[in-house]
């Protein structure tokens, strides 16, 4: 495997996802029984923006750089979810006493966890798997191992409660694909009030589109049939039917939160303002009142 994780450290797809996981698990929050946070590609937890992988690409130079950028100026960021996550770096970041550090998935999540919540994390890179133990010490079950294998012998949980964020680097892209849509039914099967997070890269709309209507045919025959609950937000910065690159970054939601939808709207509006200041790409916020029953 090729992928490195570093080259792409707080680009604005990572931002994105952040954003929404943090804002997720401050959702979950509001009730007090404990949760599971299960990362099924976690990543090495931390990464250093100064290094020579992160300053191949500056690919945070569109992502976390320009959103703090926008902190200091007048186009401040005023949204809830935006404030929160600008601190909870800052708040990382003073506790590493690390001014360039830029937390990953795992290190955000465990920001936001209670001491009632749990949190498993597997990465299947031995050296990202090392530094991810390092970086999250006893707060976490680490394992190196294959997420997608791995994710149902943690599920159900005890806790019956699961934030599952499915986060694969889509380098075999066709085959990551397929492995999203049996990983999302067999969470769903295992725990059907499931909360899932899946990151999607967009390189080229019509493509995005195809595969979003082609899960929600057969997610729900793999989900047992139950009602699910959906909701997709994509931001995007070139035009999304550009073929250079990655134009934008999808997160698939299943069992989303009470009134997430209503909140994500205003942030991701002002989150595209800031990311995209020349306006080339856009931004959507789609909810399906459930996906039909298939049994
Ligand atoms: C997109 S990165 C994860 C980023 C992380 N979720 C974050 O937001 O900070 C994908 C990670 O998955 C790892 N990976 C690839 N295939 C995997 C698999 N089958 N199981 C677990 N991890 C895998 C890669 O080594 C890489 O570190």
């Amino acid at each position: 495997m090729k992928y490195r994780h570093a080259f792409h450290a707080g680009n604005f797809a990572d931002v994105h996802k952040h954003v929404t996981l943090l804002a997720l698990l401050r959702a979950l929050a509001r009730k007090d029984t404990g949760l599971l946070l299960l990362d099924t590609h976690a990543g090495r937890g931390l990464y250093d923006l100064a290094d020579a992988d992160a300053r191949k690409g500056n690919e945070a130079a569109g992502g976390i750089a320009r959103l703090e950028a926008a902190q200091s100026s007048a186009a401040q960021p005023v949204t809830a979810e935006l404030t929160d996550y600008l601190a909870s770096i800052q708040q990382i970041r003073s506790e590493r006493r690390d001014r360039r550090c830029y937390p990953g998935s795992p290190l955000l999540g465990l920001h936001a966890l209670r001491p009632q919540d749990r949190a498993v994390f597997i990465e299947t890179q031995p050296t990202e798997h090392a530094a991810l133990r390092a970086a999250v010490g006893k707060r976490a079950t680490v394992e190196c191992a294959d997420g997608f294998q791995r994710l149902a012998n943690w599920l159900p949980p005890r806790e019956r409660r699961a934030l599952v964020l499915i986060d694969p680097p889509y380098e075999a892209t066709a085959a990551d694909f397929r492995e999203v849509e049996r990983a999302l039914g067999e969470t769903l099967r295992r725990l059907a009030n499931a909360v899932v997070m899946i990151w999607y890269p967009i390189k080229h709309g019509r493509d995005t589109d195809h595969w979003l209507e082609r899960l929600a045919q057969h997610w729900p025959k793999a989900a047992g049939g139950a009602l699910v609950p959906q909701l997709v937000s994509e931001l995007w910065v070139h035009p999304r039917d550009n073929r250079a690159g990655l134009n934008g970054s999808g997160l698939l939601i299943a069992n989303p939160p009470y009134l997430i939808a209503e909140q994500m709207r205003i942030w991701l509006q002002e989150l595209h303002r800031t990311l995209d200041p020349n306006r080339a790409g856009g931004w959507l916020v789609r909810e399906s009142l459930a996906v039909t029953s298939a049994s």
